[in-house]
């Protein structure tokens, strides 16, 4: 067997056509464009990569973009003064810190400080807990929403099937765990110290691997036929000196195994800022409604 591969650029296109349809029809219901504010603390080299991808893609969608580029020396108090502006600003639907911040700031402060109802990352406990019981409106993690969309391009209902998460960060396990539950996948989630590993993947009709361990999970770990999204991304350097992006799954061995596999790069990572951009619209198209109701 050789697994199909799931087109994670092509399924990113699509969410970003679908973005720019809708803010189309915002603006043309008369709204100005969705605004997405975008801040980052210090000098990490790739999150300055990450930050302005995010800024070319919203504005290739339509909506407006705002960079707050900021020293390292930055406290905590001027960066949760700057959140509370723009918590505070009409024009700004969407709030990103990027991470990692600093080690003198508290990221739980800084997520918390931003409003929920402007949480684009859903990193806020409120929407943390809203995205765990399936409530309305909640704003969900966009790596775990993108997985979710590759997933539903091979399955169109996936109640009942045994779905598997191996890592339990807060930004990808955990959510993912909750949106697979709520649609009724029968879910487990491991870890790199989980001992039957090898085991638990044997038996996952869909096997979702967020770890950063490049190359864990080996092809005979996995189901035959079984849906594998492989979420990590790690840089390696041959020996010749040549780089590569690597993912947590041996993928040469899995494609002769799963039904469907992400490829890395092209599977996962361009999820991402799309369903960020999906996030944005969708506050923005909630700012609205609430403008718009009756007091
Ligand atoms: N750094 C790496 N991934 C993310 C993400 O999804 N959101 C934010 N805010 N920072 C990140």
């Amino acid at each position: 067997m050789t697994a199909r591969i799931i087109d994670g650029k092509a399924i990113a296109a699509e969410v970003r056509a679908e973005v720019a349809a809708g803010v189309a029809a915002f603006v043309a219901d008369g709204s100005p464009p969705p605004g997405l504010a975008v801040v980052l603390v210090g000098d990490d080299p790739a999150s300055h990569v990450y930050v302005a991808n995010k800024v070319r893609q919203t504005e290739a969608v339509g909506m407006t973009s705002r960079r707050y580029m900021l020293g390292a020396e930055t406290t905590e108090r001027q960066l949760l003064d700057l959140v509370e502006r723009l918590n505070a600003d009409p024009h700004v639907h969407g709030i990103l810190v990027q991470f990692p911040l600093p080690p003198e700031i508290d990221t739980v402060k800084v997520v918390s400080t931003i409003s929920a109802a402007k949480d684009v990352d859903g990193f806020n406990p409120l929407n943390v807990g809203r995205t765990a019981t399936g409530m309305k409106g909640a704003l969900t993690p966009c790596t775990p929403l993108g997985v979710m969309r590759l997933i539903h391009s091979v399955h169109a209902d996936i109640a009942g099937l045994g779905a598997l998460v191996v890592g339990a960060s807060n930004v990808v396990g955990r959510p993912m765990a909750r949106l697979l539950l709520q649609e009724q996948c029968t879910v487990s989630v491991a870890h790199v110290l989980t001992t039957d590993l090898e085991r638990r993947c044997r038996d996952a009709d869909i096997l979702v691997v967020a770890t950063g361990v490049p190359g864990l999970i080996r092809g005979d770990w996995i189901k035959p036929g079984a849906t594998v999204i492989d979420v990590g991304i790690t840089r390696i350097t041959s020996s010749s000196g040549t780089e590569r992006l690597v993912g947590d799954v041996a993928f040469d061995e899995a494609i002769h195994v799963a039904g469907a596999i992400t490829p890395v790069p092209g599977g996962v990572g361009p999820m991402t800022i799309a369903c960020l951009l999906a996030n944005t619209l969708s506050a923005a198209q909630a700012a609205k409604e609430e403008a718009c109701a009756p007091a």
